[in-house]
């Protein structure tokens, strides 16, 4: 139960149903500063004007229309409503709760099912994962966890970036270049090289590009040997993308690339062109978007090849049908919202269901160690490489710590890969952030070992009690810090919601962080093993404590080992 919600309740039955809502009620509760003004506070300013009396006549009225049998005390101070909860009863509320529901504590049920596909990771074949994809699947991933705590039904899309006239140079660049077996190799490299070397050739040989243009379009009709090609290249790249997926402990429900799309771009084109969409603009076709404020968006080339947007089109017009969505999310870098803002617009134009809730998802532009990625300066920061250091480094520290850690190798890979996600997703997705690996592998500080050390630390506790009646907690824990440990515990519920609303994983994160402080100075305050009254109750708080670290980042996709 979550505290705040409680007051709320309260607070409805004594307004009525005409005065404010319960979430405006919610909105409006503080927390006070002084622990003489209660745990919760309840300002009546702004009912003033529409009760017509003074502040403090209002919260006296109101306190005698309140159940005050569940609080400790309601009090009322010049305007406020000053609420008191019973510790007793509500701390042993939230634990047996959570000691009774385990992982499913905070589930709710608002998506009813809903189908949300997310369109997330979606790298582009032959070409190194950069971070920006490391972004999106991560953030991707984590909604995707959030959305299934809240009664969705997600369906993780990797949308490939596995079509387009750039496969048609490539093509080109290898039956020129390159050779069967560096490329079985050292797929991602070696296609990369070909591909920058067509670059770098086609200044002086324009020819070039004519020639890569005509591969296309034998692509696209089903050429056999380019098809082949194509097909090799595509299953090299996505070999070594498994690999890195494999690492971070995602996967996806399909993987419906670019290419995909390629036989079902027609209907998208009839439509555009039934509703008188499709303008002629320079040869090419265009949809103007001025009511949008919006520049128009090209469908066709001049010589009637399709777009990426034209692969969007077909691709929403699939999934409307395919899976009648509740929601539409795609989760892809800052730098495409204008991109999306044409597709939302095109989409509406067209009187797509998908338009409404279409949600592009954007995300800051991650540097490590202060460096940029790309791939066109050559030089390149593989997130394989990255992955690994991490690791490494986690290694050295479980080495420092905890020599005799039984399977060390494994724990090393969960706080490194781990370390690295929750460093993204601490940051609100829309942040630029750099990356420091050393800063986030500290086991102290804001970071996802410290998370992960505080959940072992409460396995730990729980392990050296041996057996515990989890279910006698009726005894009030009496000292401040287990309170302010218990709030904590109270609010996960709402914290899932809200980082559902907000599409955002950093609520989690930061919210992981504040319980894990909270239990650590809880943990340094008191002896949680003595044999007295209260040992049950301690040692339920550190169960408790246990199960909403684990699932805080769980939710995030990153794991929570018992011992490090
Ligand atoms: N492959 C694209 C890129 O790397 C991202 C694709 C995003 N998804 C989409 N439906 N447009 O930039």
């Amino acid at each position: 139960m979550d505290y705040k919600a409680q007051v709320t309740n309260s607070l409805l039955n004594a307004l009525g149903a005409d005065s404010l809502s319960s979430a405006e009620i919610y909105e409006k509760i503080e927390h006070p500063k002084e622990i003489t003004m209660g745990d919760l506070a309840f300002p009546t300013f702004t009912l003033a004007k529409t009760m017509h009396k003074a502040p403090n006549m209002i919260a006296s009225d109101l306190l005698a229309k309140i159940d005050t049998s569940i609080y400790e005390k309601v009090e009322v101070k010049g305007a406020y409503i000053n609420f008191f909860l019973d510790k007793a009863q509500f701390s042993n509320e939230v634990l047996t709760n959570i000691i009774d529901e385990g992982s499913t504590y905070g589930q709710n049920d608002n998506g009813k099912g809903g189908n949300v596909p997310i369109d997330m990771s979606s790298p582009n074949i032959a070409k190194p994962i950069s971070m920006g994809h490391l972004r999106s699947t991560v953030i991707g991933n984590s909604i995707a966890k959030i959305l299934t705590k809240n009664g969705y039904h997600p369906i993780k899309d990797n949308h490939l970036g596995d079509w387009g006239t750039q496969f048609g140079k490539l093509i080109v660049a290898y039956k020129k270049w390159g050779n069967e077996e560096d490329v079985k190799k050292d797929p991602i490299n070696n296609l990369v090289k070909y591909y920058v070397k067509f670059h770098q050739e086609d200044k002086e040989h324009p020819e070039l590009d004519d020639e890569a243009r005509e591969v296309f379009k034998k692509l696209e009709d089903g050429d056999e040997e380019a098809t082949r090609l194509w097909e090799w290249f595509r299953e090299e790249s996505l070999k070594s993308f498994n690999k890195i997926y494999a690492k971070l402990g995602v996967d996806f429900d399909t993987y419906k690339g670019e290419a995909f799309y390629n036989d079902k771009m027609n209907e998208g084109i009839e439509i555009l062109k039934d509703k008188n969409l499709l303008e002629e603009s320079q040869g090419a076709q265009v949809v103007k978007l001025d009511k949008y404020d919006l520049n128009p968006a090209l469908i066709l080339k001049s010589d009637g090849a399709t777009l990426y947007i034209t692969r969007d089109i077909a691709t929403a017009i699939y999934r409307d049908r395919t899976y009648h969505p509740a929601m539409n999310l795609y989760v892809v870098g800052s730098e495409q919202t204008y991109y999306f803002r044409q597709l939302k617009a095109v989409l509406t134009e067209m009187g797509m269901p998908s338009a409404a809730n279409l949600h592009h998802i954007p995300f800051g532009l991650i540097t490590v160690n202060g460096k940029k990625l790309s791939t066109r300066s050559g030089r390149i920061i593989l997130l394989d490489e990255v992955l690994d250091d991490a690791i490494e480094l986690a290694q050295k520290q479980i080495e420092e710590k905890n020599p005799d850690l039984p399977n060390k190798e494994e724990v090393a890979r969960q706080v490194g890969v781990g370390a690295i996600i929750f460093g993204d997703l601490k940051n609100e997705r829309t942040n630029n952030i750099d990356f420091v690996l050393e800063d986030q592998l500290r086991f102290e500080g804001e970071t996802g070992p410290y998370v992960q050390y505080s959940h072992a630390r409460a396995e730990s506790i729980l392990r050296k009690a041996g057996t515990v009646d989890f279910y006698h907690v009726d005894k009030q824990l009496s000292d401040p810090e287990a309170w302010e440990t218990i709030q904590a515990l109270s609010t996960f519920p709402s914290i899932v919601e809200s980082a559902c609303a907000d599409f955002e994983p950093s609520e989690i994160a930061k919210y992981s962080l504040r319980l894990a402080k909270a239990f650590n100075k809880y943990y340094a305050h008191s002896k949680i093993l003595a044999d007295d009254a209260e040992r049950n109750a301690r040692l339920s708080l550190v169960k408790a404590v246990s199960t909403v670290l684990k699932e805080s980042l769980n939710l995030l996709g990153v794991e929570a080992p018992d011992e490090m």
